[in-house]
């Protein structure tokens, strides 16, 4: 499959079979997220790798989408910003990087046949609570892991004449 397979492949998947996630393709998923690039390499971010049914509680209270706890992982990416590049106009890389950090984690998934969704609308006080963050830490995407048990909603994406300019 090539990366634009694996893309197009790709979707939000809402819904999770209850079937474990093997090691050997955990293990591929996170080694995807520790290649991913960041500004001048400073790898300033943190991956949590959850184990749903442990901390169920307290992710009932991060996110309340009946589906969101369905999956036998959930993968938070944080960012520690101190650590991140800032550019001279104060503009600071953590989030960008940990975002592609995600991405990373997302497209190794698809290939492998495992179900994840970005996640941003959860409650932040609470992942910060459950994976005791200090301050230094900024809590950016979090995805469920597993098999999919849901079909794509059908999204559909504006035309490039929109998207893209040339000049
Ligand atoms: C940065 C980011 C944050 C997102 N946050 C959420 C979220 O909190 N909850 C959710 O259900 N979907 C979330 N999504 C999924 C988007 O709604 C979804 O990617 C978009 O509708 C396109 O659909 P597709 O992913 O199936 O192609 C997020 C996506 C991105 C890229």
């Amino acid at each position: 499959m090539s990366v634009l397979d694996i893309m197009e492949k790709r979707y939000s998947v809402r819904g999770y079979l209850d079937n474990e996630v093997e090691d050997e393709k955990l293990n591929k998923v996170l080694r995807a997220a520790q290649i991913a690039p960041t500004g001048v390499n400073a790898q300033a971010f943190k991956i949590y790798v959850i184990e749903t049914k442990k901390h169920i509680e307290e992710l009932e209270k991060v996110g309340k989408w009946d589906w969101f706890t369905e999956a036998p992982y959930i993968i938070a990416v944080v960012a520690k910003p101190s650590d991140a590049w800032t550019r001279y106009d104060g503009k600071n890389l953590g989030d960008i990087d940990a975002t592609i950090v995600m991405d990373h984690i997302i497209l190794e998934a698809t290939e492998l046949g495992l179900g994840t969704c970005f996640i941003a609308a959860y409650n932040r006080e609470a992942v910060i609570e459950m994976l005791k963050l200090s301050d230094d830490y900024e809590p950016v995407l979090l995805t469920p892991l597993g098999y999919p048990d849901a079909e794509p909603r059908g999204t559909d994406r504006k035309s490039l004449d929109e998207l893209v300019e040339f000049i």
